[in-house]
Formats: C-alpha cells, structure tokens, sequence
C-alpha cells in the first residue's frame, strides 16, 4: 500500500551534510588516505578490487574481531560490510581461528583430495535441497562461470539469459548489464545487452540475453524469441546488486515453470544469499527448486570459496570427456576446514536465528524512523542482510536504480562510518548482521540512524 507523499528532503541540508562529513572524514582517516595515495602508483585506481575504490579514498584496514573492525588510524567500527556479506560468522571466530592453525599445522595445499572436501560438500547436500551433487571452486565468479558451462554442455546450447541489474561476478558472459546507464539500457521489458567492460568479445554480447527481473511473462517472451537457442537462465532469486529487490508473490513459481516449458536450465546465482538468508538458503524460503545453484561468501567462513551444485544426473556430465572443470585451489584444506567448521559447528540453528532476529530488529527499528520522519525512503529485508532504499516506492526492477538518491546515500554512508557503523562502500549493497553481533551494536546502529534523520529532516 502506498503511504501519503513523502516529505521532500532539503538538497542544501544534504549537500550541508555531505561537506561536514567527508571533512570529518578525512580528519579521521589520514593514514588511509595516505596510503591509498601510494597505492596508486603499483595499484590502478590504489586498489586489488574496483568495488574497494571509493569516494572520497577506501577506507585500509588494520584488523578485524567479532563484528568490530579497525581502520589503520585505529578507528573502530562495527562492521555490518562483513567483507560483501562474506563473514555471516563474523571475524575470527575463536572456533574457526582454533581450527585453521590446526590445519595450517598440517598443511595449506595439497591439491589432492582430503576428506573435508566430502565432509563439506556432504553438509551442502544436507542444507541446499537443489543439490544432490557439489563441486567446489574458489570464488563467486568461477561458481557461476562452472555452472553456466556445465548448463551449456547439458542442454546443448550457447546462449544465456541473464536479469538486468544482477552482478555474477566478472567473468565475460556475465558482465553484462549489471549497471546499465538508462540511455544505453533499452526497453524495460526487453532490455538491451549493455557490457559493463570493454575487453569482453562481441560474441559474449550475442550469447548473453538480458532479461527484467519480477516479469516471467517478458521472460516468456524472450525465450519465445530464442526457441531452442537458451542453456539456462542465471539469477539471484532475490537481487542484491541493487540494495535488495525482493520476488513478487509468484514470481520465481513462473520462472521455474516457464524455463522448464522452455528445456531451459534455472540457476540460482546464491552467492549472497547462500546461508545468510535462511541456513538453506533462498530455496528454503520460496518453494522453487532451481536446476543448479552457486554458492560462494559467506559458506566459507570468511576463506575463498565458491561451490555450484545440482541433480547428479547435470553434475554427472563433469568427467574427462563432456565437462572440464578444474583448479590447483578447488577444495583445498584451508577453505575445506573453514567452511566445514563454520557449517558445522559455529551455523547452529540458534546462530541463525541469532542474526536473522537482530537484522530483523535492526529494519524495525529503521522503518520506524522512516514512518515517524514520513521519509522517501523504504526498508528491504531478507534474514540477516537489508537495506535503506533512499527511494519511497518499494523497488521491482533494476530501473529503480535510476530514483535511488545517490547523495542522500552517501550522506548517510559517511555519517554512520563517521559514528562507528561500517557499510559496504557503493550504495547497492546491503548490511549484513553476523553471529557475532551483539543486542549493543544493534541499538547503536539504529540510534546512528535516527540521528541522521533528524540532520537530514531538521
Ligand atoms: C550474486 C553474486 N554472484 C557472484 C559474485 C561474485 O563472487 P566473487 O566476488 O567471489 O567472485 C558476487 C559478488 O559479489 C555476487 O554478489
């Protein structure tokens, strides 16, 4: 239901706000900005990552425990970043930090089997019910790349569909239209294929067809278009490239039936979602079984990871002869260890619930302000990760990026790192609430909030 026409917020104020704080903020950060300078000249752009290269400098890190993290001027934060929602464990967790030196007593690589890797790929089965069978890899990116490969080679064809706005990670056939500028985007309901790096070949471009996102009839039509052309289509069930866009009522239900109609592969992309949404993911949540999955994140207890799994009668097809699917790290003990003690041992049922409840309370506690304020703005929310969208209607699509209010985002992102809450840097992102957190952070983290409420509204 929409609520009466917000408040319209004071561009002076926030632009008032952004000068205080980015001034603020580079008072406090010195050493950071320091060192992102020097950074500059072996790094390009000072960074490892692009996502880390953010205005006004990325904050460098000294050290992390629990849910706090310490800049290298000795700022402490609580971090609700947990590294892209990587660390549901929160950091150095004293089971985990036990369990990796044990293991790096014992070794860091063998490239050969262990038995962790069965152990592991075992509790995956038992967690995830699209999975029968698992392979792991190391990163989001080669999850999703695996798993794309693997659909291609079972179904026996090139093209791929892939939702506006989703990120996969930054291989070729997925970097496309994660961020598309509005110009370039195309009609909403069949958007263009917009590469979001050059150095990607032509061909990717053809092979990848975008599709909207909460519309399985536009999808319908799409694979209409391309009869007997399309492998698999590949999403996030729930989108969090762009703040957190939920499914309509029905939406993944359609999906599924429309890809089977189609003999098109479904691939939930549950990087982020993976544990942090519910232990089993967004399949125990919407009653829609995918053909394959990819997990990465937050599954290996803040060590590189990645993992993509499905029925054994697709996975069967990784062999010497159909699917190549290959890597010195895939499996090793480290990451094995890691995620296999997180899962296992620190992923209790009450763990969960632990952090699911806090984040919950965390968006209460935001819609509150919001509703009080009559703020243009809403809460999304899903388990343990959501965020503010700066914009009044609820999001359905990509396209609401184009409303979000990108200075009022940044206002807010640098006045709560000024108040000791860290977020992701970029505004598409979301908080994450860890094992770790505490009934204090929480209480802190809302009332930061309020304060800039009342700055951005007086
Ligand atoms: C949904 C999703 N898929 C894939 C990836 C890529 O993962 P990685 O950064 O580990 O390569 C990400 C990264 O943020 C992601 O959010």
């Amino acid at each position: 239901m929409l609520r009466e026409p917000p408040i319209t917020i004071n561009r002076t104020h926030v632009q008032e706000i952004v000068d205080r704080e980015e001034a603020q903020f580079r008072k406090r950060t010195p050493r950071s900005h320091q060192i992102h300078e020097r950074a500059k000249s072996s790094l390009p752009m000072g960074v490892s990552s692009s996502f880390q290269a953010v205005p006004p400098y990325p904050l460098f890190i000294s050290r992390a425990e629990g849910s706090q993290i310490w800049d290298l001027d000795g700022n402490q934060y609580t971090d609700f970043h947990l590294a892209f929602g990587s660390l549901l464990v929160g950091h150095s967790h004293p089971v985990l930090v036990e369990a990796l030196r044990d293991q790096l007593g014992k070794g860091s690589l063998y490239s050969l089997p262990c038995a962790d890797v069965v152990y592991l790929a075992e509790e995956l089965v038992r967690r995830f019910a699209p999975i029968e069978q698992v392979r792991f890899c190391n990163s989001g990116t080669e999850a999703t790349m695996d798993a794309l490969r693997l659909a291609r080679a079972h179904v026996g064809r090139e093209k791929i569909v892939k939702i506006e706005g989703s990120y996969h990670g930054h291989h070729d056939a997925v970097l496309m239209s994660t961020k598309p500028y509005l110009e370039d985007a195309g009609p909403i309901e069949r958007p263009n294929t917009v590469p979001a790096s050059k150095g990607i070949p032509s061909n990717f471009k053809t092979n990848t067809i975008i599709a909207p996102y909460n519309d399985a009839e536009a999808l319908d039509r799409i694979l209409t278009e391309h009869e007997g052309e399309v492998a698999a289509v590949i999403m996030e069930a729930v989108i969090m490239n762009v703040g957190v866009i939920l499914p309509l009522e029905g939406y993944l239900q359609s999906v599924r039936e429309v890809t089977r109609r189609h003999g098109v592969l479904l691939i939930f992309d549950e990087v982020k979602t993976g544990v942090t949404v519910a232990p089993g993911g967004v399949t125990e949540i919407y009653p829609v079984e995918p053909d394959l999955i990819c997990l990465a994140k937050s599954i290996g207890g803040g060590m590189p990871i990645g993992a993509f799994g499905g029925r054994e009668e697709i996975m069967r097809r990784i062999n010497h002869s159909e699917v190549l699917h290959l890597g010195t790290f895939n499996g090793n003990p480290m990451s094995m260890r890691a995620g296999l003690v997180t899962l296992t041992q620190i992923f209790t049922p009450e763990a969960h619930a632990h952090a699911n409840g806090l984040s919950q309370q965390l968006g209460k506690e935001y819609e509150a302000v919001i509703e009080e304020f009559d703020l243009p703005m809403h809460v999304a929310r899903i388990g343990a990760k959501g965020c503010a969208m700066f914009r009044y209607e609820r999001a359905r699509n990509y396209r609401a990026w184009f409303d979000i209010d990108m200075d009022v985002s940044y206002a807010y992102w640098l006045f709560l790192a000024n108040r000791g809450i860290l977020f992701p840097p970029g505004f598409d992102d979301q908080w994450t609430v860890s094992i770790q957190h505490t009934q204090d952070n929480i209480d802190h983290h809302a009332h930061v909030f309020q304060q800039f409420v009342r700055e951005l509204v007086r």
